[in-house]
């Protein structure tokens, strides 16, 4: 068996493409939908990421806000700048680049972003939506995995799914997704003994490990879908997953390539909550005042 490839690149051109028409609505409203994207520090990959997300609010017609903070500022600073965005009606989404600087305690970051502006979905808030099966905002990259994986039309009820990696930006928010779908959901991580013997089980595999050639064919059930999240430099500069693809894809009934898989997905997602938190902000202002509307939330009234 040769694999079909699962193509996020063409998905993502056809998602940015039905963006348009939401964006002209939005628009037409007087709404131009806003994303901020602070980055602490010069971390070279961060700056590529958010590089790469503020060329795709260009390309979508969302107005990008890039907040650039050197690598020594304090905390307090940090929290200044999330406390202007939240209460900026220009500004539908908040992103914070992670990792941040050792100095900086990265959950109380994540915890003053406004809930209705949480588009990496990071906030504690959302997150436990996600472990009741109701979050606004799904964080972005599993919530790509998640269109990938329907584009093959499985039903993911009932199938073993194996998530390798357990991070609180993938492996974690996967597993609840896939859950909530009604999957049996296994997720291994570095201290998995005899990782073969729970991958070997996956009709499907998502592997978000951070290891190059981690898993091979001999790991991959015949006919499985593998969905790759890795995303690896080798010393000769080549861009690799964690996943053996000329191997895998010998066995497996999907798989997804590195590049051009899960990647343009994660940006494409972002793109998609921060428009649905315009769209959000635009349903609220006629409700009732937004900014206040937060506060019960919060405070668990
Ligand atoms: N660092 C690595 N992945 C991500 C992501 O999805 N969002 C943010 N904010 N930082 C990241």
């Amino acid at each position: 068996m040769t694999a079909q490839i699962i193509d996020g690149k063409a998905l993502s051109r056809q998602l940015r493409e039905g963006f348009k028409t939401r964006v002209a609505a939005l628009v037409e409203q007087g709404v131009t939908p806003g994303l901020a994207v602070i980055l602490v520090g010069d971390n070279p990959a961060s700056r590529v990421y958010v590089g790469n997300k503020v060329k795709a609010c260009e390309e979508c017609g969302v107005r990008s806000f890039h907040i650039a903070l050197p690598d020594d500022t304090p905390q307090a600073e940090v929290l200044a700048t999330i406390a202007r965005l939240n209460a900026d009606p220009a500004v539908h989404g908040i992103l914070i680049q992670l990792p941040l600087p050792p100095h900086i305690d990265g959950r109380s970051v994540l915890e003053a972003i406004s809930v209705h502006k949480d588009v990496d979905g990071f906030h504690l808030y959302n997150v436990g939506g996600l472990v009741v099966g109701n979050t606004i905002f799904p964080p972005c990259t599993p919530y790509g995995v998640q269109l990938l994986l329907d584009t093959t039309g499985t039903e993911v009820a009932g199938k073993n799914v194996v998530v390798v990696g357990a991070s609180n930006i993938v492996g974690k928010p996967m597993a609840l997704m896939l859950l909530q779908r009604e999957a049996t959901v296994t997720i291994c991580h570095a201290r998995t003994r005899d990782l073969a013997q729970h991958t070997i089980l996956a009709d499907i595999l998502i592997v978000a490990a951070g290891r190059p050639g981690l898993i091979v064919p001999q790991m991959v059930k015949h006919g499985a879908i593998v969905i790759d999240v890795g995303i690896n430099r080798l010393p000769d500069g080549k861009i690799v997953g964690d996943v053996d693809f000329n191997g895998v894809k010998e066995k497996a009934s999907w798989i997804t390539p590195v590049p051009g898989g899960v990647g343009p997905m994660t940006v494409t997602m972002l793109i998609e909550n921060t428009l649905r938190s315009a769209e959000r902000a635009l349903r609220l202002r006629h409700a009732d005042d937004y900014q206040e509307w937060e506060a019960p939330i919060l405070k668990g009234a």
